[in-house]
Parts: C-alpha cells; sequence; structure tokens
C-alpha cells in the first residue's frame, strides 16, 4: 500500500496543473489539498484490482490520479465550515484554514475538473470510447446521484433508519469506493462474472470503510487522525454507529468483512493481496 501510494503521489504531482501568475494560489492550493499525506486507499484498490486482469498500468494509474482528484475535492468542501467545519485534515490544516474559504472552493472546483482534463487525455488509452466511458462512470459517481448527492442526505439528516443511513453511506462514500473498481473493469472490458465479484467487494468493503470511519470519530485518537474526532454525534450526524451503537457497528463491519472476502474467491490466489487488504479497512486507526 505504501508503494503505491507513493507512486500515485508522483503521478499526480506530475497531472496537477502548475501556474505562474496570480492564479498560482489556486494550483498551490490544489497540490496542497491533493498531494497532502493521505492514504490514496481509492487508488490502491484501483491499481491492485488491475491486477487480476491482463492490462498495461500506466491507464490505471491514471484515471485513479483522477479519482483521487474528485475524492481530494469532496474533502476540501467537506471541510468547509458551511459543511462539517473542521480545521484539520491528514494532520495539518483544512485548506480554508490554510488559505481561506473562497480559495478552498476554487480548489475542489478546479480539482474535480482536473479529474476530467486528465481522464479524457489522450494519453489515459488509446480508445476515445474508453476514455468516455471512464468520465462518465466517474460523474456519475461524483454528482447528484453520487457523493454529492451522499453529502445532501448527510447535512439534512437521516432520522432513526437504517435503510437510509444504508442509502446515505452507499452514495456518500460508496460511489467512490465503486469506482475505483469500475476503473479496470472498464479498461479490460471484464467479464460479467468478474464484474459482478468486484462490485459486490466494492459495495461491501465502501460501506464497511464508512462505518469504521463513524466508529473511529467516538473511539479514535485524534492525532493518528489526523482529523478531528467526537464531531458526528455534536453535529447531528446520522450514521451506523449513531443508529446501532458501537458493538453492533462494529458486528456489522466484521460480517462486511467476511462477505467481501468471499465475493473475490472466484479469482483464485491472485486476489490474495485485495483479501488482506480487507483487514487494513478493519483495523485502521488512521
Ligand atoms: C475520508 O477518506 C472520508 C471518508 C470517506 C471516510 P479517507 O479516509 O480515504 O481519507 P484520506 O484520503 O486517507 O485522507
Ligand atoms: C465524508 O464523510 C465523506 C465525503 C464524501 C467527503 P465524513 O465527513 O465522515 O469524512 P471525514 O470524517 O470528515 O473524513
Ligand atoms: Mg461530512
Ligand atoms: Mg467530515
Ligand atoms: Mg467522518
Amino acid at each position: 500500500m505504501a508503494e503505491t501510494a507513493d507512486l500515485v503521489t508522483v503521478a499526480l504531482d506530475e497531472l496537477l496543473p502548475r501556474a505562474d501568475g496570480p492564479e498560482s494560489r489556486l494550483t498551490e492550493a490544489m497540490r496542497y489539498a491533493a498531494l497532502g499525506p493521505g492514504k490514496r486507499l481509492r487508488p490502491f484498490f484501483a491499481l491492485e484490482a488491475a491486477n487480476l486482469f491482463d492490462i498495461e498500468e500506466r491507464p490505471v494509474l491514471r484515471a485513479a490520479c483522477a479519482l483521487e482528484c474528485v475524492h481530494a475535492y469532496s474533502l476540501v468542501h467537506d471541510d468547509l465550515p458551511c459543511m462539517d467545519d473542521d480545521d484539520m485534515r491528514r494532520g495539518r490544516p483544512t485548506v480554508h484554514r490554510a488559505y481561506d474559504e473562497a480559495t478552498a472552493v476554487l480548489a475542489g472546483d478546479a480539482l474535480q475538473t482536473a479529474a476530467f482534463d486528465i481522464l479524457l487525455h489522450p494519453d489515459t488509452h488509446e480508445s476515445p470510447a474508453v476514455r468516455c466511458e471512464l468520465a462518465a462512470r466517474l460523474s456519475l459517481a461524483s454528482g447528484a446521484r453520487g457523493m454529492a448527492g451522499g453529502q445532501m442526505i448527510d447535512l439534512l439528516g437521516v432520522r432513526d433508519d437504517l435503510g437510509g443511513v444504508a442509502r446515505m453511506q452507499r452514495l456518500k462514500t460508496g460511489a467512490l469506493f465503486s469506482y475505483a473498481f469500475e476503473i479496470p473493469l472498464i479498461i479490460a472490458d471484464a467479464r460479467d462474472v468478474h464484474r459482478q465479484a468486484l462490485t459486490s467487494f466494492a459495495h461491501d468493503i465502501g460501506l464497511a470503510y464508512q462505518i469504521v470511519d463513524d466508529l473511529l470519530d467516538v473511539e479514535g485518537d485524534e492525532d493518528i487522525l489526523g482529523k478531528a474526532a467526537r464531531k458526528d454525534h455534536a453535529q447531528g450526524k446520522t450514521n451506523f454507529v449513531t443508529l446501532l451503537g458501537l458493538d453492533a457497528a462494529r458486528h456489522r463491519v466484521a460480517h462486511l468483512a467476511d462477505q467481501a472476502r468471499a465475493h473475490l474467491d472466484v479469482f483464485g490466489p491472485d486476489a490474495d493481496i485485495l483479501k488482506a487488504s480487507v483487514d487494513y479497512v478493519l483495523q485502521r486507526r488512521s
């Protein structure tokens, strides 16, 4: 994972725009947001899932960088005072703290469009149809029927309804997780049985990941997390932890993890690293 994170950071550094004029404040804020010490988990999943197929690494790496740009943008906006109002992210001041709110809004906007710039560039794939498919799926995963829609539900608050919380999590976190696996599936033009397996794995691991995030908000160490904890309850958020309590939420994560590993059986030992990454999701402290 550390090796993949380094590979992605180097590639992102090359792909993100630089500027000389006064707009360099914007490109610096974009770089601050995207190149900071994140886990690069979504790119890791894209690259690791790609190893299950006979495809080149370069298109996957570029698409994974595009995904990480959207993820970084989602965090910049998530931290704004009008959303979760957070001062720390990845162990450093959030973008609106290090710069200012307007710059943070623009950095998020420009990171989002940078993602599509990267995907649609001919270097990403020789086939325009594949590039279009990669872009179309990322726009679905990011927009009103994906991450942004889920963030809206999160802010409005779902009340006492497990189905509603599951739907919110699927949109706000699950959609971008699923896109990580769609990258190799699109590029490899994968068979249905493999599509099914990775789509189901993505669903379970994405949900487990967000429940662990919600558990860490209650039980985590702010210094290790690199962001504030014990805020979800105070901000009136509804999630599996606030609804079910700690034990039942932990139980649900364990169940999702078993289910996730089982979906990978069709790949045999080729999926051993992906299977092991499930333990990381369960045990992570940051
Ligand atoms: C944080 O994502 C937001 C959630 C969806 C829980 P990550 O935990 O992947 O954050 P970074 O990229 O490592 O900072
Ligand atoms: C954010 O969920 C998910 C996004 C789509 C950005 P959270 O608001 O729980 O993420 P953290 O805890 O701030 O990282
Ligand atoms: Mg939030
Ligand atoms: Mg937040
Ligand atoms: Mg959280």
